[in-house]
């Protein structure tokens, strides 16, 4: 196992009705921003639950982030938290919203051009950013437990990421209930972006830190399990609560703690988002099994053990059972609705690899995965592999 440190200071409040609590979690003299996207906050009676939980409190709002938080959108809210003297931040939902949030909370400590933050990936440290917390309505991400977000700039096409250990939430609200009004598609992607986050996080190398692999497999089997109850018409509350954890436990620091981590998936993903405008968790489904052809090189021991412990299977050499592990990831993505391949998407592909490998290059992106050996002209040979 290699060294670590790890911790999360993010208090959880988990289960139904629990909205209510931000009552008593928000200090009753803060001036809060209330952060949202779209709008599903008011159809599906979330927003009023946060209003009724906060009515002794003082709240501003921002609505209107997109889905990828656009910046020009937070530069707005950026200019309301210091017209109205916020200091203290509420997300109310999905990652989008949560990220926007916590890109908002670095930024409005910062002394200069916000989009440098993004551009030069500022480290926030604790204590630099200002206090937030979260209301989740979307299960996905992880990023109501964790200290990471992305944003993205479309007049560029950029979609860049930074964080920091001043960025952990506060307190995240979690309430499964919330699940009742996501669209099917979006909890597929909710599916899928979890899914892969525990394979960033595992389908590496061998380190030996078998509890940490075993905690993966366990969410990995969890969230198969679960998929066909949460996609299906009538709304399951047991499911839901396991589907909501499951997400939160992917992304959490937990299982990324003493082995390698890989994330060129969501580094190439990132850039599908900034040109086509496809979901992020789409994106990782188009490009995560040809990252795992084109390296099996390197992770077939750990795509072996996948496909043994959570597929069951279990004739053939490492090799074979590595690649039947890649086609059961396959149908798995194909099983939530979720296509793999790039020109599913957009018949404008062509080039995209070529894009991606410069934009590696321009970004000194020379080395990513595992092993800090992927170079720019691999991730182009993958992308050509997920046309
Ligand atoms: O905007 P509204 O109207 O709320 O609608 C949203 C949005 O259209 C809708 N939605 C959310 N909760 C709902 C609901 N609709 C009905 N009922 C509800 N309860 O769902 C749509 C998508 O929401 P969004 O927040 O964009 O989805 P997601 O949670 O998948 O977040 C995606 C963003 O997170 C980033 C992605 O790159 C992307 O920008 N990520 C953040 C990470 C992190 N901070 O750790 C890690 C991830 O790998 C990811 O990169
Ligand atoms: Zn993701």
């Amino acid at each position: 196992m290699l060294n670590f440190k790890y911790k999360n200071p993010t208090k959880i409040i988990f289960g139904k009705d629990q909205i209510s609590a931000l009552q008593q979690e928000i200090p009753v003299e803060a001036n809060i921003l209330l952060l949202y996207g779209g709008g599903s906050i008011k159809k599906n009676g979330i927003y009023q639950q946060v209003k009724d939980a906060l009515s002794q409190h003082h709240v501003e709002e921002f609505g209107g982030i997109p889905a990828n938080p656009e910046y020009e959108v937070l530069m707005e809210a950026l200019k309301l938290i210091k017209e109205k003297n916020i200091n203290y931040l509420l997300a109310v939902g999905g990652g989008s919203v949560i990220d926007g949030t916590k890109y908002l909370a670095a930024a409005a400590k910062y002394n200069g051009d916000a989009w440098d933050i993004l551009r030069n990936s500022i480290y926030t440290l604790e204590g630099e950013a200002l206090p937030f917390s979260t209301v989740l309505t979307l299960p996905a991400t992880g990023s109501e437990m964790n200290s990471g977000y992305v944003i993205s700039r479309r007049a560029t096409q950029e979609k860049l990421s930074a964080g920091g250990p001043g960025l952990f939430p506060q307190v995240s609200v979690l309430d499964p209930e919330v699940i009742r009004s996501i669209p099917k598609n979006q909890i597929s992607n909710g599916i899928a972006d979890a899914y892969t986050h525990v394979l960033e996080q595992y389908m590496t190398y061998p380190v030996g830190a078998s509890l940490q692999d075993r905690f993966a497999e366990s969410i990995l089997q969890s969230l198969q399990e679960v998929a066909p109850k949460v996609m299906s018409e009538e709304f399951n509350y047991t499911a839901a609560a396991d589907f909501m954890w499951c997400c939160t436990m992917a992304l959490n620091g937990l299982i990324q703690k003493g082995v390698p981590t890989d994330w060129s998936v969501h580094a190439i993903g990132h850039e599908l988002t900034a040109y086509y405008n496809i979901d992020h968790a789409r994106t990782l489904a188009i490009i995560a099994p040809s990252h795992y052809r084109y390296n099996l090189k390197y992770k077939k021991e750990k795509l072996a053990q996948y496909g043994e412990r959570v597929w069951g299977i279990e004739c053939g050499t490492t090799e074979e059972k590595a690649l039947l592990a890649i086609e059961k990831l396959e149908t798995f993505f194909h099983s939530l609705g979720i296509k793999t391949k790039l020109s599913e998407y957009t018949e404008d592909y062509n080039g995209t690899a070529e894009r991606v490998e410069k934009t590696f290059k321009d970004r000194n992106m020379l080395g990513i995965g595992e092993r800090k050996q992927l170079s720019p002209s691999d991730a182009r040979s993958i992308v050509e592999m997920s046309y």
